[in-house]
Protein backbone atom coordinates (compact mmCIF):
# COMPACT_ATOMS: atom_id res chain seq x y z
CA UNK A 1 0.00 0.00 0.00
CA UNK A 2 1.19 3.74 -0.54
CA UNK A 3 2.35 5.22 2.63
CA UNK A 4 0.07 5.64 5.77
CA UNK A 5 0.16 9.07 5.39
CA UNK A 6 -1.61 8.89 1.77
CA UNK A 7 -3.97 6.85 3.01
CA UNK A 8 -4.92 9.34 5.42
CA UNK A 9 -4.63 11.98 3.72
CA UNK A 10 -7.39 10.30 0.91
CA UNK A 11 -9.89 9.42 3.87
CA UNK A 12 -10.26 12.44 4.87
CA UNK A 13 -10.64 13.66 1.36
CA UNK A 14 -13.45 11.42 1.31
CA UNK A 15 -14.28 12.32 4.55
CA UNK A 16 -14.86 15.87 3.52
CA UNK A 17 -16.70 15.07 0.20
CA UNK A 18 -19.87 17.07 -0.72
CA UNK A 19 -20.47 15.19 -4.16
CA UNK A 20 -18.32 11.92 -4.63
CA UNK A 21 -17.74 9.66 -7.76
CA UNK A 22 -15.90 5.99 -7.53
CA UNK A 23 -15.34 4.61 -10.95
CA UNK A 24 -14.63 0.57 -10.96
CA UNK A 25 -13.03 -1.69 -12.80
CA UNK A 26 -12.26 -5.42 -13.23
CA UNK A 27 -9.61 -4.84 -10.06
CA UNK A 28 -12.08 -4.94 -7.69
CA UNK A 29 -13.77 -8.00 -8.92
CA UNK A 30 -10.36 -9.80 -8.62
CA UNK A 31 -10.92 -10.19 -5.13
CA UNK A 32 -13.83 -12.03 -5.62
CA UNK A 33 -12.30 -14.32 -7.88
CA UNK A 34 -13.18 -12.85 -11.27
CA UNK A 35 -10.03 -12.90 -13.40
CA UNK A 36 -9.13 -9.27 -14.75
CA UNK A 37 -9.31 -8.78 -18.54
CA UNK A 38 -6.10 -7.54 -19.40
CA UNK A 39 -4.19 -10.86 -16.75
CA UNK A 40 -2.88 -14.13 -18.52
CA UNK A 41 -6.03 -16.19 -18.11
CA UNK A 42 -8.50 -14.48 -20.93
CA UNK A 43 -8.92 -17.72 -23.50
CA UNK A 44 -11.78 -19.67 -23.47
CA UNK A 45 -11.45 -23.02 -25.69
CA UNK A 46 -9.35 -21.26 -28.25
CA UNK A 47 -11.25 -17.89 -28.01
CA UNK A 48 -10.64 -14.55 -26.94
CA UNK A 49 -12.74 -11.97 -25.72
CA UNK A 50 -12.44 -10.26 -28.12
CA UNK A 51 -13.16 -12.30 -30.76
CA UNK A 52 -16.77 -13.04 -29.15
CA UNK A 53 -17.89 -10.28 -27.60
CA UNK A 54 -18.46 -8.43 -30.88
CA UNK A 55 -21.78 -8.09 -32.91
CA UNK A 56 -20.35 -9.56 -35.69
CA UNK A 57 -19.66 -13.05 -33.43
CA UNK A 58 -23.15 -12.99 -32.89
CA UNK A 59 -24.78 -12.39 -36.36
CA UNK A 60 -22.22 -14.96 -37.49
CA UNK A 61 -22.79 -17.87 -35.13
CA UNK A 62 -25.20 -17.02 -31.88
CA UNK A 63 -24.86 -20.31 -30.71
CA UNK A 64 -20.92 -19.72 -29.98
CA UNK A 65 -21.03 -16.77 -28.46
CA UNK A 66 -24.31 -18.10 -25.85
CA UNK A 67 -22.26 -20.78 -25.23
CA UNK A 68 -19.56 -18.88 -24.01
CA UNK A 69 -21.54 -16.22 -22.45
CA UNK A 70 -22.95 -19.52 -20.42
CA UNK A 71 -19.82 -20.61 -19.04
CA UNK A 72 -19.31 -17.31 -17.79
CA UNK A 73 -22.55 -16.69 -15.87
CA UNK A 74 -21.99 -20.21 -14.77
CA UNK A 75 -18.15 -19.13 -13.59
CA UNK A 76 -19.81 -16.06 -11.88
CA UNK A 77 -22.79 -17.17 -10.40
CA UNK A 78 -20.43 -18.90 -7.75
CA UNK A 79 -18.86 -15.32 -6.99
CA UNK A 80 -20.39 -13.21 -4.21
CA UNK A 81 -19.30 -9.49 -3.87
CA UNK A 82 -16.01 -9.15 -1.53
CA UNK A 83 -15.38 -6.01 1.45
CA UNK A 84 -14.68 -3.33 -1.08
CA UNK A 85 -18.27 -3.68 -2.89
CA UNK A 86 -20.17 -4.12 0.41
CA UNK A 87 -17.72 -0.87 1.62
CA UNK A 88 -19.11 1.15 -1.67
CA UNK A 89 -22.54 0.36 -1.05
CA UNK A 90 -22.22 1.33 2.68
CA UNK A 91 -21.16 4.67 1.50
CA UNK A 92 -23.44 5.00 -0.77
CA UNK A 93 -26.17 5.05 1.99
CA UNK A 94 -23.97 7.40 4.34
CA UNK A 95 -22.77 10.25 1.28
CA UNK A 96 -25.57 12.68 -0.12
CA UNK A 97 -24.56 13.06 -3.61
CA UNK A 98 -22.65 9.94 -4.36
CA UNK A 99 -22.61 7.68 -8.11
CA UNK A 100 -20.35 4.42 -8.70
CA UNK A 101 -19.64 4.21 -11.96
CA UNK A 102 -18.34 0.58 -12.90
CA UNK A 103 -17.16 -0.83 -16.04
CA UNK A 104 -17.72 -4.60 -14.57
CA UNK A 105 -20.52 -6.55 -16.18
CA UNK A 106 -20.57 -9.52 -13.57
CA UNK A 107 -23.49 -7.31 -11.05
CA UNK A 108 -21.40 -7.78 -8.24
CA UNK A 109 -21.93 -4.20 -7.22
CA UNK A 110 -25.66 -4.21 -7.38
CA UNK A 111 -25.58 -7.81 -5.41
CA UNK A 112 -24.03 -5.97 -2.60
CA UNK A 113 -26.89 -3.46 -2.70
CA UNK A 114 -25.41 -0.44 -4.91
CA UNK A 115 -28.17 1.65 -6.26
CA UNK A 116 -26.83 4.64 -7.67
CA UNK A 117 -24.87 3.00 -10.23
CA UNK A 118 -24.26 3.23 -13.79
CA UNK A 119 -23.65 -0.57 -15.26
CA UNK A 120 -22.03 1.24 -18.25
CA UNK A 121 -20.91 -1.89 -20.31
CA UNK A 122 -24.16 -3.94 -19.21
CA UNK A 123 -24.96 -6.80 -16.70
CA UNK A 124 -24.16 -10.18 -17.97
CA UNK A 125 -27.23 -10.85 -16.10
CA UNK A 126 -29.66 -8.82 -18.08
CA UNK A 127 -30.73 -10.42 -21.55
CA UNK A 128 -31.97 -7.78 -24.67
CA UNK A 129 -34.46 -8.81 -27.51
CA UNK A 130 -32.49 -8.24 -31.06
CA UNK A 131 -35.90 -7.72 -32.46
CA UNK A 132 -37.97 -5.66 -30.61
CA UNK A 133 -35.27 -4.12 -27.69
CA UNK A 134 -36.81 -5.27 -24.51
CA UNK A 135 -34.58 -6.38 -21.77
CA UNK A 136 -34.70 -7.93 -18.96
CA UNK A 137 -33.42 -9.49 -16.12
CA UNK A 138 -32.46 -13.94 -16.26
CA UNK A 139 -30.36 -15.30 -13.92
CA UNK A 140 -30.76 -18.61 -15.24
CA UNK A 141 -28.17 -20.56 -15.34
CA UNK A 142 -27.43 -22.50 -17.93
CA UNK A 143 -29.62 -20.83 -20.13
CA UNK A 144 -31.25 -22.11 -22.48
CA UNK A 145 -29.50 -21.53 -25.84
CA UNK A 146 -30.86 -20.29 -28.16
CA UNK A 147 -32.86 -18.00 -25.48
CA UNK A 148 -36.11 -16.42 -27.19
CA UNK A 149 -37.98 -13.41 -26.31
CA UNK A 150 -41.23 -13.89 -23.93
CA UNK A 151 -42.80 -11.19 -25.40
CA UNK A 152 -41.94 -11.35 -29.79
CA UNK A 153 -39.74 -14.55 -29.64
CA UNK A 154 -36.76 -13.15 -31.29
CA UNK A 155 -33.31 -13.76 -30.41
CA UNK A 156 -32.08 -12.54 -27.20
CA UNK A 157 -28.68 -11.82 -26.42
CA UNK A 158 -26.24 -10.61 -23.89
CA UNK A 159 -26.96 -6.82 -22.79
CA UNK A 160 -23.44 -6.36 -22.68
CA UNK A 161 -21.49 -3.31 -24.79
CA UNK A 162 -19.58 -5.29 -27.05
CA UNK A 163 -16.49 -4.58 -28.80
CA UNK A 164 -17.27 -1.88 -31.64
CA UNK A 165 -20.74 -0.92 -30.23
CA UNK A 166 -21.27 2.73 -28.48
CA UNK A 167 -22.31 2.93 -24.71
CA UNK A 168 -25.83 4.28 -23.87
CA UNK A 169 -25.95 7.66 -24.78
CA UNK A 170 -28.39 8.27 -21.60
CA UNK A 171 -25.38 6.43 -19.40
CA UNK A 172 -23.01 8.58 -20.85
CA UNK A 173 -24.68 11.54 -20.48
CA UNK A 174 -25.53 10.67 -16.43
CA UNK A 175 -21.76 9.79 -16.18
CA UNK A 176 -20.66 12.93 -17.37
CA UNK A 177 -22.74 15.22 -15.79
CA UNK A 178 -21.70 13.70 -12.08
CA UNK A 179 -17.93 13.86 -13.51
CA UNK A 180 -18.29 17.68 -14.18
CA UNK A 181 -20.17 18.19 -10.76
CA UNK A 182 -18.34 16.22 -8.40
CA UNK A 183 -15.21 17.47 -5.65
CA UNK A 184 -14.11 14.27 -5.48
CA UNK A 185 -13.47 11.10 -7.88
CA UNK A 186 -11.69 8.06 -6.47
CA UNK A 187 -10.88 5.21 -9.30
CA UNK A 188 -10.56 1.80 -8.01
CA UNK A 189 -8.51 -1.30 -10.07
CA UNK A 190 -8.98 -0.26 -13.69
CA UNK A 191 -6.19 -0.50 -15.65
CA UNK A 192 -7.25 3.19 -17.50
CA UNK A 193 -6.85 1.78 -21.14
CA UNK A 194 -10.79 1.28 -22.53
CA UNK A 195 -12.49 4.75 -23.41
CA UNK A 196 -14.84 6.61 -22.66
CA UNK A 197 -13.80 5.80 -19.25
CA UNK A 198 -10.10 5.71 -19.49
CA UNK A 199 -11.09 9.68 -20.12
CA UNK A 200 -13.11 9.85 -16.78
CA UNK A 201 -10.51 10.94 -14.50
CA UNK A 202 -9.20 13.82 -16.96
CA UNK A 203 -13.01 15.23 -17.01
CA UNK A 204 -13.29 15.12 -13.30
CA UNK A 205 -9.78 16.94 -13.05
CA UNK A 206 -10.62 19.53 -15.14
CA UNK A 207 -13.61 20.02 -13.28
CA UNK A 208 -11.67 20.78 -10.06
CA UNK A 209 -12.22 17.63 -8.54
CA UNK A 210 -9.39 16.08 -6.56
CA UNK A 211 -8.72 12.89 -8.48
CA UNK A 212 -7.88 9.08 -5.97
CA UNK A 213 -6.62 6.09 -7.23
CA UNK A 214 -6.74 2.41 -5.72
CA UNK A 215 -4.45 -0.08 -7.71
CA UNK A 216 -2.24 -3.10 -7.67
CA UNK A 217 0.01 -1.30 -9.96
CA UNK A 218 0.81 2.13 -12.19
CA UNK A 219 -1.69 3.18 -14.44
CA UNK A 220 -2.16 5.95 -17.23
CA UNK A 221 -4.15 7.36 -14.48
CA UNK A 222 -1.70 7.82 -11.68
CA UNK A 223 0.48 10.87 -13.11
CA UNK A 224 -3.09 12.49 -12.94
CA UNK A 225 -4.17 11.14 -9.75
CA UNK A 226 -3.53 13.47 -6.53
CA UNK A 227 -3.19 10.25 -4.15
CA UNK A 228 -2.88 6.67 -6.13
CA UNK A 229 -2.27 3.83 -3.41
CA UNK A 230 -0.69 0.79 -4.42
CA UNK A 231 -3.11 -1.91 -2.38
CA UNK A 232 -6.11 -4.10 -3.03
CA UNK A 233 -9.06 -2.70 -3.16
CA UNK A 234 -10.75 -5.29 -0.83
CA UNK A 235 -8.02 -4.26 1.91
CA UNK A 236 -7.86 -0.45 0.88
CA UNK A 237 -11.39 0.71 0.02
CA UNK A 238 -12.89 -0.32 3.65
CA UNK A 239 -10.16 1.51 5.87
CA UNK A 240 -11.13 4.38 3.82
CA UNK A 241 -14.88 4.28 5.23
CA UNK A 242 -13.44 3.53 8.87
CA UNK A 243 -14.54 6.35 10.77
P1 LIG B 1 -8.22 -4.52 -16.76
O1 LIG B 1 -8.07 -6.01 -16.71
O2 LIG B 1 -7.74 -3.82 -17.98
O3 LIG B 1 -7.47 -3.86 -15.54
C1 LIG B 1 -7.62 -4.31 -14.22
C2 LIG B 1 -6.84 -3.37 -13.32
O4 LIG B 1 -7.06 -3.77 -11.98
C3 LIG B 1 -5.33 -3.39 -13.54
O5 LIG B 1 -4.86 -2.05 -13.58
C4 LIG B 1 -4.78 -4.13 -12.31
O6 LIG B 1 -3.53 -3.61 -11.89
C5 LIG B 1 -5.83 -3.80 -11.27
N1 LIG B 1 -6.01 -4.80 -10.21
C6 LIG B 1 -5.95 -6.17 -10.32
N2 LIG B 1 -6.26 -6.76 -9.15
C7 LIG B 1 -6.54 -5.75 -8.28
C8 LIG B 1 -6.94 -5.70 -6.89
N3 LIG B 1 -7.14 -6.82 -6.18
N4 LIG B 1 -7.13 -4.49 -6.33
C9 LIG B 1 -6.93 -3.35 -7.03
N5 LIG B 1 -6.55 -3.31 -8.32
C10 LIG B 1 -6.36 -4.50 -8.94
O7 LIG B 1 -9.76 -4.20 -16.47
P2 LIG B 1 -10.60 -2.88 -16.77
O8 LIG B 1 -9.77 -1.66 -16.61
O9 LIG B 1 -11.84 -2.99 -15.96
O10 LIG B 1 -14.82 -3.93 -21.46
O11 LIG B 1 -10.95 -3.08 -18.29
C11 LIG B 1 -11.80 -2.17 -18.92
C12 LIG B 1 -12.65 -2.84 -19.95
O12 LIG B 1 -11.82 -3.60 -20.83
C13 LIG B 1 -13.59 -3.90 -19.42
O13 LIG B 1 -14.79 -3.37 -18.86
C14 LIG B 1 -13.91 -4.70 -20.66
C15 LIG B 1 -12.55 -4.75 -21.32
O14 LIG B 1 -12.55 -4.62 -22.69
C16 LIG B 1 -15.89 -4.55 -22.02
O15 LIG B 1 -16.15 -5.72 -21.81
C17 LIG B 1 -16.73 -3.67 -22.88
Amino acid sequence: MGSSSDLNQLKQRLASARSLVVLTGAGISADSGVPTFRGADGLWRTYRAEELATPEAFERDPRLVWEWYNWRREFLATKRPNDAHYALAEWERRQGRFWLITQNVDGLHREAGSRKLSEIHGNIWMVRCTRCGWVEKNRSVPIPILPSCARCAGLLRPHIVWFGEALDPADLARCDEVLRTCDTLLIIGTSGVVYPAAGFAATAKRAGAFVGEINLDETPQTALADISLRGRAKDVVPLLLER
